[in-house]
């Protein structure tokens, strides 16, 4: 499979600049991107030309954090900090994930949603019921998208409706998971999914980094997200040096995403850092859930790994423009609050982590750079605009006002066209 995809390319090279290509030519080879021009060449002038002229064409967009249980109420109940917003809404709602039925209707119409999003790779929250996640994998494996899913482990402070009875009933349910997952898939992939440290013993997390290191499997975890969970962390475990720890004294953090870290201080960043653990933020759910304002740019900065999450349904909705765009507001509202200098994020540091730095947790990912998976997003405008614009505008254009003004006309897949 070989062909050239021609049209107007915006991509991150590092996190302060995006590489805007007008009228120009991106060259696929099995799968992965191999080169852009601004010409064709009289030898690659018989391959199959894709001809996009005039439509932006982007990577995919990489969702590092989302629970799709949690899809079909998105958008309600959203006035509850974490602890009660859990307790009060969120198990409630996931417990009905027992019923398999109940959980392929649900399930469902979130693929579908999320298929047709400009979302090609995303890490994904499913429940602790067994069946449940095996049929979310198997939607997902269907469309094409490049998904790591996790059947949740918790086994204390979970009320009795959803709830693992012990670490041995969850490690077990967690095993018999990953034996049932179809051997031959292609593109769902499996990650273990400790809900966070509130809900999980210590015989769990242990059990869970045996598994992670015989099984060379990821992680993936929510951290320092709220004051209240911080604080009932450091009660749970007196002896861990922050809640990070809590993760790290099992080897948790060194194949991992954790959601969150809006109150991770210095000390918990440099464990992190240390361990490359990916930081996912998440703007959204953060301000609907009352939780602060993460110090994202202090993080890229640092030189963390971050990447963004819609964290659906702390977030309303599947969209990752609009949780770049949530990103770069909140972050100005930090600058501006806290009175810090230079907290506030751009377009070209959003954009970076929703698809080049969130996309190494998926390998070489997020970038129309030579080698990278060809993950490619093509949008049309609706309505010609009278203005003329610079690339950079179009795409800033994009990311504000998304379906307003722009369809997404095709979808790529590591070569594979999926919409
Ligand atoms: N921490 C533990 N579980 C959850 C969840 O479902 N959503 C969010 N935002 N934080 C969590
Ligand atoms: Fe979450």
């Amino acid at each position: 499979m070989e062909y050239l995809v021609r049209g107007d390319l915006c991509f991150s090279i590092d996190a302060a600049h995006i590489e805007t290509k007008e009228d120009a030519y991106l060259h696929v080879k099995d799968g992965k991107c191999i080169a852009t021009y601004e010409n064709v060449s009289a030898e690659l002038s018989s391959l199959e030309i894709k001809d996009y002229r005039g439509n932006l064409i982007l990577p995919g967009m990489v969702d590092l954090h989302l629970h799709a249980p949690q899809y079909a109420y998105r958008g309600t109940k959203m006035d509850l900090p974490l602890l009660d917003w859990l307790n009060i809404n969120t198990f409630p709602e996931e417990a009905k994930y027992e019923n398999v039925d109940y959980a392929k209707a649900a399930y469902e119409n979130f693929v579908e949603d999320l298929k047709e999003s400009p979302t090609t790779r995303a890490v994904i929250f499913a429940t602790l019921h067994k069946d449940a996640t095996l049929c979310l994998m198997d939607l997902l494996e269907k469309t094409g998208l490049n998904t790591m899913v996790g059947k949740v482990n918790m086994d204390r402070n979970s009320p009795d409706y959803l709830t693992e009875h012990s670490a041995e009933e969850s490690l077990k349910n967690t095993v018999n998971w990953l034996e049932e997952i179809p051997q031959d898939y292609q593109h769902c992939h499996p990650i273990l999914t400790p809900r966070f440290t509130p809900t999980c013993s210590d015989a769990l997390m242990e059990g869970l980094g045996k598994l992670m290191r015989e099984r060379n499997l990821p992680l993936q975890s929510h951290l320092s997200e709220n004051k209240a969970e911080i604080e009932w962390v450091k009660e749970l475990c007196p002896d861990a040096k922050n809640y990070g720890d809590s993760y790290d004294r099992y080897g948790l953090l060194n194949r991992t995403v954790m959601a969150h870290c809006v109150h991770t201080e210095e000390e918990e960043l440099e464990l992190l850092m240390q361990r490359g653990t990916f930081i996912c933020h998440c703007p959204q759910s953060n301000t609907n859930l009352q939780s602060g304002v993460s110090p994202v740019k202090h993080f890229l900065k640092r030189g963390a790994k971050l990447g963004l999450g819609t964290d659906v349904a702390g977030g309303a909705n599947l969209s990752m423009f609009r949780a770049m765009t949530d990103a770069i507001q909140a972050s100005k509202l930090r600058n501006c609050l806290l009175e810090e200098k230079d907290s506030a994020l751009n377009m070209e540091e959003a954009f970076y982590m929703a698809t080049l730095s969130g996309g190494q947790f998926f390998g070489k990912v997020g970038s129309f750079l030579p080698g990278y998976d060809a993950d490619i997003l093509v949008f049309e405008r609706k309505r010609k605009g009278v203005r003329k614009e610079t690339l950079l505008e179009r795409l800033e254009m994009l990311l504000y006002t998304e379906k307003e003004l722009f369809d997404l006309k095709a979808k790529f897949v590591q070569g594979r066209r999926i919409l």
